[in-house]
């Protein structure tokens, strides 16, 4: 069979499989289990930066943007035109299927269909994935492979897993009230959980396997000495230390990041800093840029994928490796996903770092975040209440306690009711901030922060007479 009746064979297939198999039958098309050897042929990997793409996701990729229907072509053609991908180059995907891609390799190059295709695969449907990964290569410190995710629970999952997989032992260690994401090991102790001792793990979730409470330990944020207690108590059985740099709402307390870094370096334990928040919002080089600290491995999202679904997996070569060679008993790591470095995100999260590389980018968001937590400090003082600022960076939040905050523990001594007022009022007077941190973003104008300051007072004098 040839290269392009493969091809238009799978696409048929795949075609086939969204409408629920009504015409497989008719068709008589049945699924690849395989792509052909030709196939793979054709589609040789390359080692493109960071690993981008494993060869097998190539075909099936290919075919999810080839199979479309006009509602969801219609969907995918604005979110490029957004995303200021070049309409005539990727429109062999949204319109043609890869039979019209072929018969136009066909023409053009008369007998050279594979290389054409090969081409076109890497300019078009990757290209942009390529690039988005060369530019976090260029920007996060410990980022010398990529592998992308749809989502950062995915990311810190398979950052996770290709940790556990290189050192070779199961247990994690996490931070209470850390967030991580949704999966079972990253909903272990999160915010809003009853403090255990530690470092006995709490489900967070229903349904989380009662098992799991043996593999994750739960340490501290900011308190270096606990923490590395538990780490040389359990240190042969740790395959991984994750923490956020800057946990939720708490900066680290001088020593606290660099202290993790040692004990971790000395015992040989991946570490992975979940840089889904602060990856490109703290310093252009994430949270490890901005507090000198180089982890082994990072989760990165939101900002990077522009809006759109995409997040990744980034670290140091030697461990990343794991993620394509097997380990001692023959087994590699899956890491498969239908939509992982999916182009119009890709493309999108492209344009956001070059808005992002703009000069005096970091320096307006720190200056607007340091100008928001002074406002709030000084509202707080002249209504005499009772209270701490918390953030870094162009992040904000307040808890309304006397007690100096460091901790998750520290947090849980704030007084409820007056966040609820404060967050309510505050809406109240049009501004919109979560009841966890708010966040600051480039299109905040000084008008925004005066407009900001008014809520600030008229909803403090409400919390100081509750
Ligand atoms: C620190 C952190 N890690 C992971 C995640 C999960 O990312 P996602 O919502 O993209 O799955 C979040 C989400 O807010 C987060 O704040």
């Amino acid at each position: 069979m040839a290269v392009a009746d493969i091809v238009v064979r799978q696409a048929e297939f795949f075609r086939t499989e969204q409408q629920g198999h009504r015409h497989g039958a008719e068709l008589g098309v049945t699924k690849p289990t395989k792509p052909d050897d030709k196939v793979l042929r054709f589609l040789q990997y390359r080692s493109w930066p960071g690993n981008v793409r494993e060869l097998k996701n190539v075909v099936h990729k290919a075919l999810v943007l080839a199979h479309g229907y006009p509602l969801d072509l219609a969907v995918i053609q604005g979110a490029v035109e957004q995303a200021s991908l070049p309409q005539p180059e990727i429109k062999p995907t949204l319109y043609g299927y890869v039979s019209d891609l072929l018969e136009t390799a066909d023409r053009e190059s008369g007998t050279n269909v594979e290389a054409s295709v090969t081409e076109w695969f890497e300019r078009e449907l990757y290209g942009q994935a390529i690039r988005l990964a060369e530019a976090i290569v260029d920007a996060i410190p410990c980022a010398e492979q990529v592998r992308f995710t749809s989502s950062g629970t995915e990311a810190t999952f398979f950052a996770l897993r290709v940790a556990r997989a290189f050192r070779g032992r199961d247990k994690i260690l996490k931070f209470e009230g850390a967030f991580h994401g949704s999966h079972d090991y990253a909903m272990m102790s999160t915010e809003g959980q009853q403090p255990s001792e530690l470092p006995r793990a709490v489900r967070g979730s229903a349904g989380i396997p009662q098992s799991l409470e043996n593999e994750v330990l739960i340490a501290p944020f900011n308190d270096l000495d606990q923490t590395t207690a538990i780490i040389e108590r359990y240190h042969q059985d740790l395959g991984a230390v994750i923490v956020e740099p800057f946990q939720r709402m708490l900066s680290p307390v001088p020593g606290f990041l660099q202290g993790l870094r040692e004990v971790t370096a000395h015992y040989g334990i991946p570490l992975i800093f979940d840089e889904v928040v602060t990856s490109f919002r703290f310093a252009y080089g994430g949270a490890q840029e901005y507090y000198g600290v180089i982890p082994d491995l990072a989760a990165i999202g939101k900002i990077v994928g522009g809006g759109y679904p995409l997040a990744a997996v980034v670290g140091k070569a030697a461990m990343m490796s794991a993620f394509v060679q097997p380990n001692e008993d023959g087994v590699a790591i899956g890491q498969v996903g239908t939509l992982n470095g999916n182009p119009i995100a890709a493309a999108a999260g492209l344009a956001t770092l070059t808005v992002l590389r703009q000069p005096g980018t970091y320096q307006r968001l720190h200056e607007l975040g340091q100008q928001l937590r002074a406002i709030l400090q000084a509202t707080l003082r002249e209504h005499h209440v009772a209270g701490q600022v918390l953030g870094d960076g162009p992040l904000y939040h307040v808890v309304f306690t006397p007690q100096p905050i460091h901790t998750y523990r520290d947090t849980l001594t704030g007084d409820t009711q007056k966040q609820r007022i404060f967050h309510r009022e505050i809406l109240n007077h049009g501004v919109l901030k979560p009841t966890s941190k708010g966040y600051i973003s480039l299109v905040h104008s000084d008008a925004d922060v005066a407009e900001t300051a008014k809520a600030f007072d008229a909803a403090m004098a409400q919390v100081a007479h509750s």
